[in-house]
């Protein structure tokens, strides 16, 4: 089972958001939002959003794999990307969210939304080493610690995460709260 966690700056601002005519949602994305996806696997996630869109204009998407490595490990990588080259998205590599706030791309840009499905720090040991945890719980720190600062106002964080043992031992809502963030859905 997994869950999505919406995670929303704390304190929330009243809300600044344009209502455009042509605006379209997709569950909890709307075409008039500035989307950052972070830890990107094999693109996938990004392209149905992109394709659900029909334009991926809003939508920044990153992974921490290069070009070269994402093409190895994943055989869908190219094409997904390809295709959403052909629907305008800004495609970043090399992004870590220890410290995206810092990538050249992204140092001036704020987001409506940031996405990061199923964060996961590297198979090193079984899921439930204690020491694993710690590194997956660092790492989810790290990135609700970044991505609050790149944040619109009323922008929210989700994650989805699985939420049965061990992986409800991450505590991603303490993780959230460490960072003054506020939990507003699951
Ligand atoms: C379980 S995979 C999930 C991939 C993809 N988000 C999905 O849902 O299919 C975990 C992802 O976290 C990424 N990751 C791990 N550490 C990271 C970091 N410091 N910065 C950015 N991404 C990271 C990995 O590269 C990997 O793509």
């Amino acid at each position: 089972m997994a869950t999505r966690e919406s995670i929303k700056e704390f304190p929330s601002a009243e809300n600044g958001e344009k209502d455009e005519e042509d605006e379209k949602w997709i569950a909890h994305y709307s075409s008039n939002h500035q989307i950052l996806l972070v830890g990107e696997g094999d693109f996938s996630f990004s392209l149905s959003l992109a394709n659900a869109f029909a334009s991926a204009s809003n939508i920044c998407a990153t992974s921490l794999d290069s070009y070269d490595v994402l093409k190895r490990k994943y055989k869908n990588a190219a094409s997904n990307l390809e295709n959403l080259g052909k629907l305008r998205a800004t495609l970043l590599y090399v992004v870590n969210v220890s410290t995206m706030k810092f990538h050249t791309e992204l140092a001036n840009r704020k987001f409506d939304r940031i996405i990061f499905n199923f964060p996961h720090a590297g198979f090193y040991g079984k899921e439930d080493n204690l020491d694993m945890i710690k590194m997956h719980k660092q790492l989810v720190q790290r990135f609700f610690w970044s991505a609050k600062r790149m944040l619109r106002v009323n922008g929210e964080i989700h994650v989805n995460h699985k939420t049965s043992y061990p992986y409800c031992l991450w505590n991603l809502e303490g993780l959230a709260t460490a960072s003054f963030l506020a939990l507003i859905q699951r």
